[in-house]
């Protein structure tokens, strides 16, 4: 009997083949159960062989069944991780298109456009100090400007970068002029409502160069151009504003890319809607950072609000939540 068990123990295929031969035998009405039930029918001075005897086979058969149990987990798991494996260059029919989100995809438009003009990368650290973000830009400490800006202060003294203006600053003490540059980057702004976030990217130009060289016609022709680049058909129009920085200074609209200048509730029902700031340099700037004879224009934008106006989002906080259902629309 124990060697026919022996056998099929060996040859068992699963591991649910191998427990029901494990109920067979030992199991309550189990082979080797009964067998020591009959136990109580042998002759007193027979006991002792018969139980010795059937001790030994017990053990014999659950060491096998142990072993041989030990084996088939052994192989059911490496079935399993082969079939679990995971084959990262396999091609799925199901996987979706990445796409550049709305803000990067902005950004990088502006910065080719003003690339494809000549015009230089320029960069500046994101904790700024009170010289660079205001002062040298003509923001003195009494300044009633400083209020627009809502600024962010370090423990140190120092602020997150209110704008992009700074880099301006750092560019023409560290170059000569002429300058012509584009500052990419991220400012912060204590603000938080459907059209503010306390974090958001600008893009500033600069352009420097002789005395009476540069001109407003030269940043009008310069913005018109590129804006009509950036929103397709659209009319632009100046209208004079001001900033510490420039002077004189302006504010530039383009027409309503909802109504087509019709009037909505997107442009207040004014047809036109703002989109960034320029003007001539202040001399200011320029005895600031020590520039002599030199004319020049600057301009700065929010990228976020050029992205909301290209593919029309509402809620410019939308940019941040990293929905996937937003950010599938950009595909
Ligand atoms: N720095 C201004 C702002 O953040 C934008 C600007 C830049 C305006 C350069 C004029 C010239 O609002």
């Amino acid at each position: 009997m124990n060697n026919q068990w022996l056998d099929k123990i060996e040859k068992a295929l699963s591991l649910d083949e191998l427990e029901t031969m494990r109920v067979d035998i030992l199991g309550k009405k189990g082979t080797l159960t009964l067998e020591f039930a009959k136990m109580k029918d042998i002759p007193n001075e027979q006991k002792r062989e018969f139980a010795k005897n059937l001790n030994k086979q017990k053990t014999t058969l659950t060491n096998a069944l142990e072993t041989k149990k030990t084996i088939l987990m052994a192989l059911a798991l490496e079935e399993q991780l082969k079939c679990e494996k995971i084959d990262l260059t396999a091609f799925s029919a199901k996987s979706q298109n990445g796409a550049f989100h709305p803000v990067q995809d902005t950004m990088d438009r502006v910065i080719t456009y003003f690339q494809n003009l000549n015009f230089s990368i320029e960069e500046g650290p994101l904790v700024e100090d009170d010289f660079h973000n205001f002062e040298a830009l003509n923001l003195p400490a009494y300044h009633p400007a400083r209020d627009m800006q809502d600024t962010f202060y370090t423990k140190d003294g120092k602020v997150l970068r209110t704008h992009t203006s700074p880099v301006q600053i750092r560019t023409m003490m560290s170059q000569k002029p002429p300058i012509r540059m584009i500052a990419p980057g991220t400012v912060f702004r204590k603000d938080f409502d459907i059209t503010h976030t306390p974090m958001f990217n600008q893009v500033e130009g600069l352009v420097v160069d002789d005395e009476g060289v540069i001109s407003f016609a030269n940043l009008k022709h310069v913005m018109v151009e590129f804006l009509q680049y950036m929103f397709g058909e659209v009319e632009v129009r100046f209208r004079p504003s001001f900033f510490p920085f420039t002077e004189p200074s302006s504010e530039v609209d383009i027409s309503c890319v909802f109504c087509k200048g019709e009037g909505c509730r997107v442009c207040s029902h004014t047809g036109w809607l703002e989109v960034l700031g320029c003007g001539i340099v202040d001399v200011n700037v320029f005895n600031a950072v020590g520039y002599k004879n030199v004319s020049g224009y600057a301009f700065g934008l929010g990228i976020e609000r050029f992205a909301m106006l290209i593919h029309q989002i509402g809620d410019l906080r939308s940019l941040f939540e990293s929905d996937i259902r937003l950010l599938g629309q950009f595909r």
